[in-house]
């Protein structure tokens, strides 16, 4: 490819928009961070669009940039919060509700969360069973639905001047919907079903729907069925969309796609992984209806199964029992404890064991995964990406990726990835670590190999 085909990055002029549909704990955690960043109340630790560093050209080189510096981003002073929720409280209600945030923090960004008010929602309790609220949309079928949404969007847009807007689902874990519908497979269908009322068609379809048709990138922080319909990819690709999903991968996730890669690296066997957690806020009481259950555990269980491959390994994870448990436990509220029992198995057959115990915080594990996926997604539509945006994998428990390829789970490759598409998109070389060239090879030849 010659340098004059490579995507061109459009600066990030004007006023960013992050929409959220659904303002519960890992929303306003996220937007109260930002506004404690821009004000000097608190570091927006776990955010590599605002404190990573990726390595440019040959080690001798010594060349590191801050990301932000390396690629245009949004400014956090450029960004604008907007949201939909089916209570009413504003941003600041809602984060005191959620108790992650001390009442310190919270009295640093008050002001500014107290204009953050919810737009009414499109909401369905066939799909999210243990909530209920007032603020909800009518309309006079899912279609109609999902256009009053695209006009919340413009309106937003057009209010609050910005350039851009961007969407990052931060609503409850709907309920589980099988794959591979006929209502999902293409656009004209979508839209009949959504016009006939379909039970198929969730209320997180319809916002994504909506992003796409007003062109806003689009990523999904829950598991549901989404954006990985067909005719939404399709559509994304039509628009010149970028979307990413699914379900941040926070928590025991991120521990398993720590954990296991580094295990199969050294070709440890695993015969069971029991994963177990208590967690007390409102995600964890949506859990616990089985239909929400369904699509997280999923999600939880997929990980494990593609980074082992055991059809390839059959001898180390061909006969592996992988349970996962999520209690709604009140007394924890936001602050999760994960526990994991693994029994794995070395040389000669002998087995061994490893116990995580993790007590973390689940807002703060997400709310720096909704900054950088809606900026990494904001850079993707102004370098032209449309479509799946795999190298967001890195933030996802459930990586969407084009149909026919696996899924890439190991959280070192998704860093890789992701580190070498920004580069690519700054020109500069990409870096495969072979690092030869330091002991007076020429790289160049490996290029040759197999030509
Ligand atoms: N915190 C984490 O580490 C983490 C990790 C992975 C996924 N998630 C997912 O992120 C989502 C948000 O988590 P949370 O802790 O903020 O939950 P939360 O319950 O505090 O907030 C979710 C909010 O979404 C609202 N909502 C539900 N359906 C809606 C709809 N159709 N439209 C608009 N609003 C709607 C609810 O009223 C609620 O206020 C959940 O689906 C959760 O499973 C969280």
């Amino acid at each position: 490819m010659s340098p004059t085909q490579l995507p061109i990055v459009k600066p990030a002029t004007g006023r960013l928009g992050i929409l959220t549909p659904g303002m519960g704990a890992v929303s306003t955690t996220f937007m109260a961070g930002v506004i404690a960043a821009k004000k000097g109340a608190a570091k927006p630790i776990g955010s590599l669009t605002e404190m990573g560093y990726i390595r440019l050209g040959k080690r001798t080189e010594q060349r590191n940039s801050l990301i932000r510096e390396f690629l245009p981003f949004a400014r956090l002073e450029d960004i604008v919060f907007g949201g939909w929720d089916i209570y009413a409280d504003n941003a600041f209600e809602a984060a005191a509700n959620a108790k992650v945030l001390n009442h310190e923090h919270l009295a640093a960004v008050k002001d500014e969360l107290s204009q953050v008010r919810p737009m009414s929602a499109v909401f369905d309790n066939a799909f999210v069973k243990n909530i209920s609220g007032p603020n909800i949309k009518k309309g006079k079928n899912k279609l109609d639905l999902a256009e009053q949404l695209r006009e919340d969007i413009r309106n937003f847009k057009k209010t609050n001047n910005c350039d851009r807007v961007v969407l990052v689902w931060c609503g409850s874990t709907e309920a589980y919907i099988k794959p591979g519908l006929p209502e999902h497979a293409t656009i004209a269908a979508f839209e009949q079903a959504c016009r006939d009322n379909s039970p198929n068609i969730a209320p997180s379809m319809l916002y994504t729907y909506a992003a796409i048709m007003e062109g806003a990138p689009y990523a999904n922080g829950a598991p549901n069925l989404s954006v990985e319909l067909p005719c939404l990819i399709k559509l994304a690709e039509d628009k010149g969309v970028p979307i990413a999903g699914s379900d941040f991968k926070t928590g025991q996730t991120l521990m398993k796609t720590i954990v296991a890669p580094g295990l199969k690296a050294r070709l440890l066997g695993i015969s069971g992984w029991y994963s177990t957690n208590i967690l007390g806020n409102r995600d964890g009481e949506v859990l616990q209806d089985p239909d929400s259950f369904k699509s997280k555990e999923v999600s939880k269980l997929s990980v494990l199964e593609t980074v082992l491959e055991p059809e390839r390994y059959p001898d180390l994870y061909g006969d592996l029992h992988h349970l996962v448990k999520i209690n709604f436990y009140r007394p924890r509220g936001d602050n999760k404890e994960g526990w994991d029992n693994i029994d794995i198995f070395g040389w000669m057959g002998y087995d061994m064991q490893i116990k995580i115990n993790f007590l973390c915080r689940d807002s703060i594990l997400a709310a720096p995964l909704v900054l950088d996926l809606a900026q990494f997604l904001d850079l993707s539509a102004r370098s032209g990406f449309k479509g799946i945006q795999e190298w967001l994998s890195f933030y996802l428990k459930s990586p969407l990726v084009k149909q026919g390829l696996r899924p890439e789970h190991d959280l070192q490759v998704q860093k890789l990835k992701l580190e070498n598409t920004l580069r690519y998109l700054g020109r500069e070389e990409l870096i495969n670590h072979l690092g030869l060239t330091y002991y007076g090879h020429d790289e160049a030849d490996a290029s040759k190999i197999g030509n």
